[in-house]
């Protein structure tokens, strides 16, 4: 890390290749183990490097999008649109032409709005598109209500309740331009306990057993597992969470005498949370006797925004004194112009001196993908290494890539 940061500079994000690898091997193999069949698809808004997208198809994994942006990332890429899947609560009809001329392996169609706009884009190109139906099972999990998203008030999916759901299905069987072949849910991220997949299970395969399991092939259970931000998180492995998922539905289904379809995921967070470290120098140091003292970083919430949105908590090191003894408590701010720029509230360190190099582990997922450039800062490097060697996948911004967009 040191010698990264004295090449590349800091604040700096670093991947490392061979830990993204394992774990979508993992899944990728946990998967085959369950003989249920399906997909693992990476959910690229957690991170949707080129790098990173071109490393998980490498591995065998789809490729889940949620936007116009993250499609064209995906092809970019190089990933086979056949392996993409186009999600998306509000897809606006130019995000819908893109995927369809892209030829995307399905679009996962989130409301009633959206079969409309569908039916009509592909009915105007003569074509049928592959969709599943997302569903809103209302089922809660344990996690932070922001990242939530399986509960009955919820924007996304069709409720079960009222009849939505129901009329969705009939609506894409009618249809001559939609190929509807199975159904997705995804409860919410960030899940430590699986308790919630057999729950969600039940629910859609009631749901199956009233509408009929014609051609509903394919059961798409989401994402969520977690990871360990701090010593005392103990996230399931991947093979524990696919045992689990698929298990799930496999008891589900085949206890109400349905066949058991395929089952897709598409683990986001997992697949890159612990292979990225954020890497940041300390400049301003600051004692305020008998209160704390803040330790000043050369980045902050416009690159690592998760811990003033869900108050998400990391555990930082110094990667220049890494073997120290932790004996003093500091806070570590970043440099912007707010109060809320806490990275660590209380962050266990050696003493921390200005030119110090702290590394903030876990920081692969949900940090460059929400990033910002609030008070004109700009965005981090990226460096992945393998094998002992280091390579720079995505140059730093410049403040000549802030103004490139300003006509007047
Ligand atoms: N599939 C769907 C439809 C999703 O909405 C998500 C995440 C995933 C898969 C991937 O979930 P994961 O495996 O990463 O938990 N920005 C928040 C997380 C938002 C997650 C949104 N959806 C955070 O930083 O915690």
């Amino acid at each position: 890390m040191v010698a990264l940061a004295a090449e590349y500079g800091t604040p700096l994000v670093v991947y490392d290749e061979a830990c993204v690898r394992a774990m979508a091997a993992a899944y990728r193999d946990a998967l085959v183990a369950t003989g249920v069949g399906g997909e693992v698809a990476y959910a690229s808004k957690a991170y949707f490097g080129r790098a990173v997208l071109r490393i998980v198809a490498e591995e065998g994994l789809a490729v889940d999008v949620a936007s116009g942006g993250e499609l064209d990332a995906a092809l970019r890429a190089g990933i086979p649109p056949g392996r993409i899947h186009m999600h998306g609560n509000n897809k606006s009809a130019a995000e819908l032409d893109a995927a369809l001329t892209a030829g995307v392996g399905a679009v996962v169609v989130d409301n009633a709005h959206e079969i409309d706009v569908l039916e009509a884009r592909c009915a105007a190109r003569g074509i049928t598109q592959t969709i599943l139906l997302r569903l809103t099972p209302g089922v809660s999990p344990e996690t932070h209500h922001y990242i939530s998203t399986g509960q009955v008030d919820s924007k996304f999916g069709f409720p079960l309740a009222e009849g939505a759901a129901h009329e969705g299905v009939a609506r894409a069987r009618r249809s001559p331009h939609l190929d509807l072949v199975g159904l997705h849910v995804h409860l919410g991220s960030q899940l430590l306990d699986l308790d919630v997949f057999p729950q969600a299970a039940a629910v859609v395969a009631d749901f199956v057993r009233e509408v009929g399991p014609e051609g509903l092939a394919v059961m798409d259970m989401g994402g969520g597992l977690g990871i360990a931000y701090t010593p005392d998180q103990k996230p399931p492995p991947p093979a524990a969470f696919v045992e689990a998922v698929a298990g799930a539905v496999a008891d589900a289904w085949s206890s109400r005498g349905l066949p058991v379809p395929r089952v897709t995921i598409e683990p986001g967070r997992s697949l890159v949370g612990r292979a990225g470290v954020n890497l940041y120098e300390v400049g301003a140091v600051k004692d305020i006797p008998g209160v704390r003292t803040y330790a000043a970083l050369d980045g902050g919430m416009s690159e690592m925004l998760r811990p003033m949105l869900y108050g998400a908590v990391y555990s930082p090191l110094l990667a220049n004194r890494a073997a120290e003894e932790a004996d003093a408590t500091y806070r570590l701010v970043g440099k912007h112009c707010e109060s809320s720029d806490v990275l660590v509230a209380d962050a266990r360190l050696p003493h921390v001196r200005a030119g110090d190099l702290v590394c903030i582990p876990a920081a692969g997922a949900y940090g460059l993908s929400m990033a910002s450039n609030y008070n004109g800062l700009t965005r981090p490097a990226v460096v992945f290494v393998r094998d002992g060697h280091a390579r720079l996948v995505t140059r730093r911004e410049t403040h000549d890539d802030l103004f490139a967009r300003e006509l007047d």
